[in-house]
């Protein structure tokens, strides 16, 4: 098989890495790909959104199967495109990729199929929208019901932010027509989860449930990132708890779309909230997350193209999903000043190192240049390890990271803390039952 993978960050590199890894694919492509991604694919400098050339791209080469990474051209239709045209394709189609393109479908979706998830109300009008915000207690969480690259959902602890939200949104149109709907929802409080499942509209599989660290700072302190850091498997997700997303979540999801006729065939990311009182639904993605898959396919043992074949193939009730034990940690290493400006263009030492077999570098934002590598966007790398125990993978993971430098280089040093936290917590919980 040939393989074209779409993107460019550190999801697409993780995902070049398994995919090349199949004894199937005899050679991947990746559009517009990176450095790192460069080192195991032939990269072609197509955006992502341009589906007109990677369509031409794909037919010329005679791709065989084409993956694609980002949200945008799911939603705008990629994988109908190429259905047209007779190529296979993973991914959604525009209509099931609604699911995280619009975050009003996906709450009034969940409504009409019981699926849990946050108190919530649809607004066009900036004075009812506020009218509403005035009667319900505060925290409400404001969201832009289109995509806003991660930084549509604000959470309000005041009204005065809350104004805010709604001026920025309805009025001064910071995100364009994807703010022109607005979402209000009751704040979830627990902790947070994602899972991904790969479903071929029926049937479905799991991958192992990672954490993220969306918050900038340590101690989550600060605005919301892309992601700034994720480990798998999460505690808190027991599995009792997965029984029972699975019961609550996602059989009614995928039993959901295909009776409204948008069958989902691909890879669905739950954002989960384990509250007090059940897991909820926070968002739907409807691709890989990232860092996340940074962690989760280096834990994935089975062959990643053949689950994807049988997904579009609509026969992944015939196919066995098996992980290895121990877990995983993915480091991101950021540029200073990201999530808001930052610079690029600074060389990036110790690439080059010998790192064991259980460390992997992910790389995100980074090109060549002149012969060096340089840092080419907010996102930098994935510092990921690979280890049989959480505790041991964060360790891993923190000691590679020290030999990686460039000029303003961030990262968060406490990836991994809940994980710990709640180890400790239950351990401290079965020495008094013992
Ligand atoms: P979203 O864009 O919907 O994924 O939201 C981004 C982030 O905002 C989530 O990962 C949560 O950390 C936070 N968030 C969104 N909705 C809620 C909610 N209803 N309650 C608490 N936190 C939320
Ligand atoms: N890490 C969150 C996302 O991929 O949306």
């Amino acid at each position: 098989m040939k393989i074209l993978v779409v993107g460019g960050g550190g999801r697409e590199h993780a995902l070049v890495w398994k995919l090349a890894q199949s004894p199937e694919v005899e050679k991947v492509y990746c559009a517009p790909g990176n450095a790192g991604i460069a080192q195991l694919a032939e990269c072609h400098d197509i955006p992502a959104t341009d589906i007109g050339r990677l369509l031409q791209f794909a037919k010329k080469r005679r791709i065989d199967l084409t993956v694609v990474g980002p949200e945008a051209p799911l939603v705008q239709g990629i994988v109908d495109e190429f259905q047209k045209k007779g190529l296979r394709i993973f991914g959604p189609s525009a209509a099931a990729a609604a699911l995280e393109g619009s975050k009003a479908f996906a709450k009034e979706f969940a409504r009409r199929h019981g699926i849990p998830t946050a108190a919530f109300a649809v607004f066009t009008d900036v004075q009812e929208a506020w009218r509403y915000i005035e009667r319900h207690p505060l925290p409400l969480v404001v969201k832009a019901d289109g995509l806003a690259a991660g930084k549509g959902a604000i959470v309000c602890e005041t009204l005065e932010q809350a104004r805010q939200a709604l001026e920025a949104m309805m009025v001064q149109h910071v995100f364009g027509a994807a703010g022109e709907v607005v979402v209000i929802e009751e704040f979830l409080r627990g902790e947070e989860a994602s899972l991904l499942v790969l479903t071929d509209g029926d049937s479905y599989r799991c991958l192992v449930p990672a954490q993220d660290h969306k918050r900038i700072f340590d101690g989550d302190q600060g605005p919301n990132t892309g992601g700034m850091g994720a480990y798998a498997p999460t505690p808190a997700v027991d599995a009792h708890q997965l029984r029972q997303i699975e019961e609550q979540l996602v059989k009614p999801t995928i039993e959901g779309m295909r009776l409204e006729g948008r069958p989902y065939r691909g890879v669905l990311y739950l954002g989960l909230m384990l509250t007090a009182q059940g897991p909820r639904l926070v968002e739907y993605n409807c691709r890989f997350g990232d860092p996340e898959t940074q962690a989760v396919l280096p834990l994935l043992e089975s062959d990643l193209a053949a689950l994807m074949n049988a997904t579009i193939d609509g026969q992944l009730a015939g196919v066995e999903l098996t992980n290895r034990k121990g877990a995983a940690v993915c480091v991101v290493l950021a540029s200073a000043g990201y999530p808001g400006t930052y610079e690029k263009h600074k060389p990036i030492t110790g690439l080059d190192r010998d790192f064991p077999d259980h460390v992997l570098i992910f790389h995100a934002g980074t090109k060549r240049s002149n012969g060096q590598i340089v840092t080419d966007g907010g996102r930098v790398l994935g510092v990921t390890a690979v280890a049989d125990s959480i505790p041991h993978a964060i360790r891993e993971a923190y000691a590679a990271i020290t030999h990686i430098t460039f000029d303003g280089a961030y990262y968060r040093r406490d990836i991994g803390a809940r994980a710990l936290e709640h180890l400790r917590r239950s351990s401290l919980g079965k020495g008094h039952r013992q």
